[in-house]
């Protein structure tokens, strides 16, 4: 009878380390169902199955918010810096962020080519045109380096070092 006793209590402290070794695992809670083996290492893989098959295309079921915003326009850097990046940083697995660096800009054809004015001068159409070829070529860094350039004293001279931060894209930028 003791050893019955003994041997059921060594089971269950066996059960209790693991179930509680389980979660002390070196990745965000973010992070837990990108592979299978986090999911391995952090005793997760039943819950990843299952969200996994609930939540097929996590693309789908996120939020989309769209920004259209003036380069120079100090409400429009406020927002995208204090506000925007901050809750994409911690929420960019549940939503998508599309930025459109046009807002209030004109444009007007005199039958050869387009010009544009934009509200804040030339500046920021420049500006515009800089976050817009960012935005083209530099993939999911776009957002980090709009950020880096918004959050700068001077908008456009940030520009060359936010983007080599990020990437080595200063070049074929220029060129497009
Ligand atoms: C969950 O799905 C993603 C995307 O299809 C996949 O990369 C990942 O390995 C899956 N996770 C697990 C734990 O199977
Ligand atoms: C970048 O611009 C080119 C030329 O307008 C366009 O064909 C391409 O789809 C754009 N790429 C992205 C990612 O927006």
């Amino acid at each position: 009878m003791m050893r019955v006793v003994s041997f059921a209590f060594v089971i269950l402290c066996i059960y209790a380390g693991n179930s509680h070794s389980k979660p002390s695992c070196g990745y965000p809670m973010l992070e837990w169902c990108k592979s299978q083996e986090i999911a391995g290492e952090c005793g997760v893989e039943k819950y990843c199955l299952h969200r996994n098959a609930t939540r097929p295309n996590r693309a789908e079921s996120s939020v989309e918010v769209g920004l259209y915003y003036e380069s120079l326009c100090p409400g429009c850097r406020m927002f995208l810096v204090k506000q925007l990046f901050p809750t994409w940083i911690m929420l960019q697995d549940i939503m998508n962020v599309q930025l459109v660096p046009y807002g209030n800009a004109q444009e007007s054809f005199d039958g050869k080519k387009y010009k544009f004015t934009c509200q804040h001068g030339e500046d920021e159409c420049l500006g515009n045109m800089i976050e817009a070829c960012v935005l083209n070529i530099t993939g999911s860094v776009a957002f980090p380096i709009i950020f880096c350039m918004e959050s700068a004293f001077d908008v456009e001279k940030s520009a060359q070092p936010c983007v080599e931060m990020h990437s080595s894209l200063w070049g074929p930028l220029m060129a497009v």
